[in-house]
């Protein structure tokens, strides 16, 4: 067991605005470390130092990510659960703060798509994609905040998606629980300022892991080529060294979503339209 009370090292400017955290020794927890940005984040936290917690359902693919992590921070440990189930999710709080003592910095990435049309929608799926995206990171993380509210200090990071700023077409239920994500991080960002709590929130835009060839899901017609999960890693890995409220993966997503707001029925015009050409093309490619 590692020590139960650790201050992190963090810089301030000379505004004595928090910076960074310092990886080296911090106790890090990333859900939904079996597979993509989960998995190359944990191990890139690990390579800097820090002692890595990670969790999902599949157990032979998290086996192998902490291997890889404990090459370079031999605490890591790995812990298979289904975080759709409210128990379970207090349980991992419980057995993470058994393992490690504390937890410095906590990154809610585990994430389901449930990408269909809002006609196939029905109200189980949308509750579903609700409690892993949303309730269950909300969850565990009111499970260990009261931790760093003692210490003083504590980084939760959580991964949106660019859909909860331009709410992707086809995924209605997965937009939603990304845009409440962000809502509720950026209201608790207010609530913990004077707490020495930060709290990013991350905003993947196509990033190329197995989130697009999942089951039970539509194939989606992406609009842009998909970036290798490094760029996404990188993004959080700079977010963390400046302190960063929020990062856009790619950056200039940004500017995409500052471009919705200007006029919001022109930009919902245009997706529906991007949406019938390429329904059209795709016809047009089965007849042929
Ligand atoms: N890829 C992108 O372009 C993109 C864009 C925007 C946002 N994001 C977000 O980035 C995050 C990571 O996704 P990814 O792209 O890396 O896809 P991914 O490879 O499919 O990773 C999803 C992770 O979540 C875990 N997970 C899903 N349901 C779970 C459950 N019920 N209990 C525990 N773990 C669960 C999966 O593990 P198990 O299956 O082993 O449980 C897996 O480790 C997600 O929140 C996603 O919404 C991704």
């Amino acid at each position: 067991m590692l020590p139960a009370v650790r201050k992190v090292n963090r810089r301030t400017n000379e505004s004595g605005v928090t910076m960074a955290l310092d990886l080296k020794g911090c106790r890090a927890l990333v859900t939904g470390g079996s597979s993509g940005i989960g998995a190359a984040l944990a191990v890139a936290l690990a390579e800097r130092g820090a002692t890595v917690g990670i969790c999902a359902r599949r157990a032979e693919r998290l086996s192998e990510v902490v291997g890889r992590c404990m090459e370079h921070s031999p605490d890591s440990r790995m812990w298979v659960v289904n975080l759709a189930d409210p128990d379970a999710v207090d349980k991992l709080a419980v057995d993470v703060m058994d393992a490690f003592g504390g937890v410095d910095l906590l990154v809610n990435n585990a994430g389901i798509p449930k990408r269909r049309h809002v006609t196939a929608l029905d109200i189980d799926t949308i509750t579903a994609v609700m409690h892993v995206n949303y309730l269950s990171p909300m969850r565990l993380t009111l499970d260990l905040l009261p931790q760093m509210l003692a210490r003083g200090s504590g980084t939760i990071v959580n991964i949106s998606s660019i859909a909860a700023k331009l709410s992707a077409p086809g995924e209605a239920a997965y937009d939603a629980s990304k845009a409440a994500l962000t809502a509720f991080s950026e209201a608790m960002a207010v609530d913990l300022w004077e707490d020495g709590i930060r709290v990013m929130v991350v905003y993947p835009g196509v990033i190329d892991t197995e989130l697009f060839t999942l089951p039970d899901n539509d194939v989606p017609d992406l609009p842009v080529a998909a970036e290798p999960v490094s760029v996404a890693v990188d993004a959080v890995l700079a977010g963390l060294e400046t302190g960063a409220a929020q990062v856009f993966v790619p950056e200039w997503f940004h500017g995409v979503a500052a471009n919705k707001e200007k006029d919001v029925g022109a930009f919902l015009e245009g997706t529906a339209s991007y949406v019938r050409q390429q329904r059209h093309q795709k016809q047009q490619e089965q007849t042929q």
